[in-house]
């Protein structure tokens, strides 16, 4: 693509999932102030993820990307940032200690407002209305008044975004994030999980591992590494008059950053390559992420990649593959292949769950089971394909929802109503969640072994 990038040529493209503002004159004036408002993060900081990811492009870490589809005006607060921080960095120390690399924490949060929607309206009953699109554009109530795009809500989300990750760099860098803190909430769990006795064994061998630090005199007073961490923010750049009021020149490398959040993705529904979302994405400088559904081709995928990542730079690019516990078999190989072939360089991820989504009493929800089972094949195909299976991406609360199935307490279907809160789909909950990074910390260990047994002949 020879023609030139400006921040907003994708404005010349053709677009999909757009919203119908009623009054452009006020979207525009919306645009002019968000693009004097302060970044919400900085070019080093995306650089730096850059950097982690392309470690694990080349098989030296593990991605764990994760959070709310998403985030709502509504149930923006401390607790509600802080019980996910918490479970998000419980799961990291499981997944460190399963794949014994570092994991590179990237949130779901401050920022993942727009979503895609598969009709641009909704029915219920004789009432057709607009569809909802997440809190930067409209309202969720089922009222023709909530459902006009306010472009207002695009201020709402900026605020939110910057007290969000305020709080999440305070929690990261404050102490809160201490490995020995963590450690004493994932103890926690696993006590009162009804699994207790199956994550035991893991979690004695992480106390065991930092009983010997503490022992040689490694310790979060003299080791920051045990005291802070390193998080990442990240959202689906749908909503492009927002993302292009936050494209800022980084005036160390004259480069244009997105300065919404540290990583952006295209979603399943905006990948066409002529279309606005790809235009805007190729030509900033943070780490991407692209969806990958199952109708994705080889060579669609090799466009792509060639607009995105033209020089092939590793961790510039994640292909986060969502394809469905049962079609992933069928549509993962060809991909890895393909990509391989061509000596592309990417991180591979698993998104196990929006290819699993399944109505069950009128609500919209994802089996334990089979978000499972989509990440166990892509394990599983990754080992026999040579390549390495980078991460994983899943929509998941701290708090004690009740939207997907399954899990060591057993949900069934009549218990969705208790607690069903998601703005749109179904989430993990912490539980869940955990149990989720238990059983993958499981296997990585049983992968390892097989590996060295292999080696030793
Ligand atoms: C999402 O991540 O919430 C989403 C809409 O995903 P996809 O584009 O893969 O459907
Ligand atoms: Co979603």
């Amino acid at each position: 693509m020879a023609q030139t990038w400006t921040p907003n040529s994708w404005r010349q493209k053709p677009i999909q999932q757009v919203p119908d503002y009623p009054d452009l004159a006020v979207l525009d004036s919306v645009e002019a102030r968000l693009a004097k408002y302060p970044p919400l993060v900085f070019a080093g900081e995306a650089r730096r993820l850059k950097s982690a990811l392309a470690n694990v492009a080349e098989g030296r870490g593990f991605l764990l990307q994760g959070g709310d589809c998403a985030e709502s005006f509504a149930e923006h607060g401390a607790d509600t940032i802080r019980d996910f921080f918490r479970a998000f960095l419980q799961m990291a120390v499981v997944l460190t200690f399963g794949a014994q690399q570092p994991v590179v924490k990237v949130g779901r949060i401050a920022g993942q407002f727009a979503k895609p929607r598969s009709s641009g309206v909704e029915k219920q009953g004789d009432v057709t209305l607009p569809s909802y699109r997440g809190d930067i554009i409209n309202g969720i109530e089922f009222t023709e008044g909530a459902r006009v795009p306010n472009p207002e809500r695009q201020v709402m989300a900026y605020r939110q975004s910057a007290a969000t990750l305020n709080l999440l760099r305070a929690f990261a860098m404050g102490g809160y994030a201490n490995l020995e803190n963590v450690h004493q909430w994932m103890l926690g769990f696993v006590k009162d999980s009804p699994q207790a006795e199956r994550y035991r064994k893991l979690a004695d061998r992480i106390s065991e591992t930092m009983d010997f630090m503490k022992a040689i005199g490694i310790t979060a007073e003299n080791h920051p590494s045990l005291r802070e961490t390193d998080f990442f923010t990240s959202h689906e750049a749908l909503l492009l008059g927002y993302e292009q009021a936050l494209t800022r020149v980084d005036s160390t490398s004259g480069d244009w950053y997105a300065t919404s959040g540290h990583m952006i993705w295209i979603g399943d529904r905006t990948r066409q390559p002529d279309h606005a979302h790809i235009e805007y994405c190729r030509g900033i400088k943070n780490p991407l992420g692209l969806k990958c559904g199952p109708s994705l081709t080889a060579d669609g995928l090799l466009e792509l990649i060639d607009i995105l990542n033209p020089a092939n730079e590793a961790g510039r690019l994640t292909l986060i593959c969502r394809f469905g516990h049962d079609k992933v078999a069928e549509h993962l190989p060809r991909l890895i292949r393909a990509v391989e072939r061509e000596g592309k360089k990417v991180v591979w991820s698993c998104d196990p769950m929006h290819g699993n989504t399944i109505t069950l009493n009128n609500y919209k929800t994802r089996p334990f089971e089979r978000i499972l089972s989509e990440v166990e094949s892509f394990f599983q195909i990754h080992r026999a394909e040579g390549s390495h299976p980078g991460g994983i991406h899943i929509e998941m609360t701290g708090n004690d929802v009740t939207e997907c199935t399954g899990g060591a307490r057993a949900l069934s279907g009549d218990d969705l109503a208790d607690r069903y809160h998601t703005h749109c789909d179904p989430r993990l909950n912490a539980d869940q969640a955990l149990e989720l990074a238990f059983l993958l910390a499981e296997r990585m260990k049983g992968g390892r072994d097989e590996k060295k047994m292999v080696v030793n002949g």
